[in-house]
């Protein structure tokens, strides 16, 4: 069963891989995709955290909370991604009929940004004896979960159709200048070559 998880994980590593090469650099989907995948590493780094708060050591869970908030404040970060979707990919499906996936995802995010408030505000508490570390596990568990989940839908599903949509090159570049208006992610990779 195990096995099964992991090689349909490759798979989808594989997948994904296959798409960001194929696209030029700086298209839009190709950045979508690229922090996409830090920010399930983010995710990951998320869950060991979580996995290591214990209801009794409290100076160690103070500790593992900074780093737990820490991560989320960039999660947080990624609005710029969620709003060159939500304002350029969206109406841009939902002006060729495809109304239902663009609706379905712009709902995930609503959902996930009051996830993410919410646990930034219950990581800030200074009162750490007065917080269930139950409920922020289970909190943080939902999080990530949702966002994973969310992610391989937009990969898997709504990017391709887009792609197989939108086959205009000169509509890609007009998108891409809509989304350089709005803006990248701090932890955005294009920003971080083109800074060192
Ligand atoms: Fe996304």
């Amino acid at each position: 069963m195990r096995k099964e998880t992991l090689s349909t994980c490759i798979d989808h590593k594989g997948y994904n891989q296959n798409i960001i090469d194929s696209l030029d650099e700086g298209h839009m989907i190709k950045t979508l995709m690229e922090e996409h995948a830090h920010i399930v590493s983010m995710l990951d780094e998320l869950t060991n955290i979580s996995n290591q708060l214990k209801g009794t050591d409290i100076k160690n869970n103070k500790e593992l909370f900074q780093g737990a908030n820490h991560l989320i404040l960039k999660i947080i970060g990624a609005e710029p991604h969620h709003q060159r979707e939500e304002r350029v990919l969206f109406p841009a499906l939902e002006k060729l009929g495809i109304t239902g996936p663009p609706q379905c995802m712009a709902m995930e995010h609503d959902i996930m940004r009051t996830m993410k408030h919410d646990l930034n505000q219950k990581l800030s508490f200074d009162d750490i004896m007065a917080v269930d570390i139950d409920e922020i596990k289970d909190l943080i568990e939902k999080l990530c979960d949702t966002l994973r989940n969310h992610i391989h839908k937009e990969d898997t599903i709504l990017f391709p159709l887009a792609l197989q949509s939108i086959n205009n090159d000169s509509q890609w570049i007009d998108m891409r200048v809509q989304c350089d208006e709005i803006g990248y992610c701090c932890f955005c990779p294009k920003l971080t070559k083109n800074e060192s």
